[in-house]
């Protein structure tokens, strides 16, 4: 299809999300500045303008940006939701955003990650321990999300036994940020905002009587003493953390395994060359680009691509098809482990970069260096594949996976 044809992707529908790659491909060739009717926002599709859509705070701002297209009619239903929202660092612009993401920032301090990479080690190890005698387990529960929520639980100071509870929570709210069409679902995700935020409350409470060496401690302290966040705004963050920081990896990490099962000879070659482990997780980062769609708000009227976008117009910078952009990457669609060039957009770009990076990048190379290592046999158990229905976090909701 050539450009300037009309095109219809509806990016909410189930065929989009099991496999969107080729309507990204459409998009970028036929309509490269779409409107998403369904959505009710602009979708940058090209790398050069999903690039600028994120790091661009003049055209895109981000203030408030994915609560602005809810429905009227859900709105009364929804308050304690799109308040938690409109305080998230990710939907403020500066001088606000600054203020908050400096305190983020205070979480990946060297004094709060101690031994970072011997922890996520010993997690990982701990994790396989529990299943490695059964010859099967679920990817995602039993090593995808245990991992990531274990380690950052850890850093944050959470107990272990709260884990699976704070799972269902997150991937809960993380369904509601990417499906605001669905009244149901920002319901459900709601609800389990408003129970993490009374069990974060409590955390922090008690952190006020008994300060430990964690990072809810530490936060509690800047909150006191230096009166830079309110308590709101300290539970606010918490929530925005474990909601974006769990999903993102747990996906990568899943997103990884089933993208060398469709590749076995970049499986051979991760299985006999563990050296390039780092390079081969920048490529996960490209081809599965977990944080497919952030949003953006259009800060002014201008001109992207022959389009007109006006001042208030949603727009979201796909990164996933900028991911996958021929102009940037040879063999796109390919999962090349030793890829050269990967100037990848997985972890955005500009002032919303991911803080969390740092931790992914030891997180993600030793998940998959200890998995291959202690069960090189893997595979799946069936060739189903379970895709959420999440836009903003596109991942697998089950993976059943055996060996022996
Ligand atoms: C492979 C894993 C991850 C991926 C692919 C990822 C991706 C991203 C992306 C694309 C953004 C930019 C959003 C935007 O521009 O609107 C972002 C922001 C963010 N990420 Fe991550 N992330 C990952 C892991 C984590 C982890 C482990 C944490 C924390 C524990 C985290 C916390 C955050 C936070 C707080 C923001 C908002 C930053 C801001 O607005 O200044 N992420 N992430």
């Amino acid at each position: 299809m050539s450009e300037g044809q009309k095109v219809h992707v509806n990016v909410l529908s189930k065929e989009f999300n099991v496999n969107p790659y080729p309507y990204y491909k459409l998009l970028r060739e036929a309509d490269p500045v779409y409107w998403s009717e369904e959505t009710r926002h602009w979708l940058l599709t090209r790398y050069e303008d999903v690039q600028a859509g994120l790091r661009d705070a003049s055209r895109f701002s981000s203030q408030s940006s994915s609560t602005f297209a809810v429905r009227e009619d859900f709105i009364p239903h929804i308050m304690p939701l799109l308040r938690s929202f409109s305080q998230w660092a990710v939907m403020k612009d500066n001088p606000e955003h600054k203020r908050l993401r400096g305190l983020i920032n205070q979480a990946f301090r060297p004094e709060n990650i101690k031994d970072i990479h011997g922890r996520t080690q010993q997690t990982a190890d701990w994790l396989l321990d529990q299943v490695i005698d059964k010859g099967e387990m679920d990817f995602i529960n039993d090593y995808a999300f245990a991992l990531p929520a274990t380690v950052f639980g850890s850093i944050l100071g959470l107990d272990r036994s709260d884990l699976p509870t704070v799972k269902k929570w997150s991937v809960e709210l993380a369904v509601a940020t990417g499906r605001v069409d669905s009244l149901e679902l920002m319901l459900k995700g709601q609800e389990s905002l408003l129970q993490m935020s009374s069990y974060l409350e409590d955390a922090i409470k008690e952190r006020m009587e008994r300060p430990r060496e964690d990072f809810l401690s530490f936060l509690v302290k800047a909150w006191r003493e230096e009166n830079k966040l309110t308590l709101e705004e300290v539970v606010a963050q918490m929530v925005m953390l474990l909601a974006g920081g769990h999903t993102t990896t747990m996906n990568v990490i899943s997103g990884g395994l089933l993208a060398l099962f469709k590749h076995p000879d970049q499986l051979e070659l991760l299985k006999k060359s563990p050296e390039i482990m780092k390079q081969a997780t920048e490529e996960f980062y490209r081809f599965t680009s977990p944080a497919q769609a952030p949003t953006r708000i259009a800060a002014c009227d201008f001109e992207i691509g022959g389009k007109e976008i006006k001042k208030g117009q949603g727009v979201m910078p796909m990164i996933a098809s900028a991911n996958r952009d021929p102009a940037v990457f040879e063999r796109p669609d390919e999962l090349v482990l030793t890829r050269e060039k990967n100037p990848h957009l997985g972890f955005g770009n500009g002032n919303h970069i991911c803080p969390g990076m740092f931790l992914a990048r030891v997180e993600v190379p030793v998940a998959f260096e200890t998995l291959l290592r202690r069960i090189p046999d893997i595979r799946r158990k069936s060739e189903d594949e379970d895709w959420n229905m999440n836009l903003s976090f596109r991942g697998l909701s089950t993976f059943p996976v055996c060996w022996g």
